[in-house]
């Protein structure tokens, strides 16, 4: 299949891209590489890899890239709170009208991946289903509820993701594994605030793995949405800082100094994947291992940053 990956030079796209080209894909990428295109270099050896910059702001070329391509795995959005935060109405055209113009552009029947989120249900007290209400906290989950409306009703596929972790040729560290295992590795202490609240994790190529499952199963996951993660990732953000402090030392000091404007406690439920045989593989033990042998080839942190 030839497989469009709009915002494909991020964290998420740079595993997924060779991910697909493995399993025998086309992979085409537009992306506006608002984080620089670095990190798509070594694809440009297969031949069946290519890019596009553009913007998804951009009905006209949205329509035309669709029209080309048998599949759509949509990444492209203005990620995580603090971006959204500080580029308001840039976060609602990308992650909303963005989302808009590719619905529009996808044929019947057409095989269309939303990338979405937990953050999606806000504050939760039960263990959390896709049937739980979402109650979306801040403009960046708002804008992603908003986005997974649309794909859906376009018959798309919408993975509500745990927080990723784990190393990609785009980094980020500003998700908390990755955040802390920095903080453990280069500053040697981490303050942990919350240090109770349940979050949920997924490895960076889990991720990416689920997307090119949901494109095999597409005709039987169209419409719906689905939890993607795994129980055993569903951890307090005091177990990963032990979890840590296992393998690197560091002064680790919990403190009622923040919050997260997702407001994000849960338990969720990966079930309903899981029935159609989708299992993670990468635990976080592995996944911290990774990170803290990469941590010597990050010099300078603000590239990896998403504000
Ligand atoms: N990383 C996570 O923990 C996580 C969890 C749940 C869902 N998601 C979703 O997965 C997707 C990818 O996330 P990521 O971690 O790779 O983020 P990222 O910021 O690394 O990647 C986003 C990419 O989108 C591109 N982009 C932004 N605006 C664009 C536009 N208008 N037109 C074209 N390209 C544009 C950026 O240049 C960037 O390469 C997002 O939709 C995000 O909401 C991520």
């Amino acid at each position: 299949m030839k497989v469009l990956v709009t915002g494909g030079a991020g964290y998420v796209g740079t595993v997924l891209a060779p991910q697909l080209l493995s399993a025998g894909h086309e992979v085409v990428v537009l992306d506006s590489l608002r984080n620089g295109g670095q990190a798509l270099l070594p694809f440009f050896e297969h031949s069946a890899f290519s890019f596009i910059r553009g913007n998804v702001h951009d009905a006209e070329l949205v329509q035309r890239v669709v029209a080309d391509c048998d599949a759509v795995v949509h990444l492209a959005a203005i990620v995580g709170f603090p971006a959204c935060r500080k580029h308001p109405d840039l976060a609602k055209t990308t992650n909303v009208e963005g989302t808009r113009n590719v619905a529009q552009a996808i044929r019947a029947g057409q095989p269309f991946v939303y990338a979405s989120t937990g953050s999606n249900y806000g504050k939760l007290e039960t263990v959390c289903t896709e049937e739980s209400p979402l109650h979306p906290v801040s403009l960046y989950a708002i804008t992603k509820t908003q986005g997974e409306e649309i794909a859906l009703a376009a018959g798309g596929i919408g993975l509500r993701f745990a927080t990723a972790f784990g190393v990609s040729p785009r980094l980020r560290l500003d998700l908390l594994i990755n955040d802390f295992v920095h903080q453990a590795v280069v500053n040697k202490q981490i303050i942990v605030y919350e240090q109770h609240f349940r979050r949920t994790f997924i490895h960076v190529r889990d991720m990416a793995r689920a997307f090119c499952f949901a494109l095999d199963q597409a005709e039987a996951m169209r419409g719906e949405t689905y939890n993607v993660g795994h129980e055993s990732l569903n951890l307090t953000k005091e177990d990963v800082a032990l979890a840590i402090r296992e393998r690197v030392p560091f002064y680790l000091h919990f403190a009622d100094v923040g919050a997260d404007p997702d407001q994000r406690d849960y338990d969720v439920s990966y079930e309903k994947i899981r029935k159609l045989g989708y299992q993670t593989i990468v635990t976080l033990d592995e996944g911290i291992e990774q990170l803290i042998r990469a941590m010597d080839v990050v010099e300078i942190t603000s590239p990896f940053t998403n504000v």
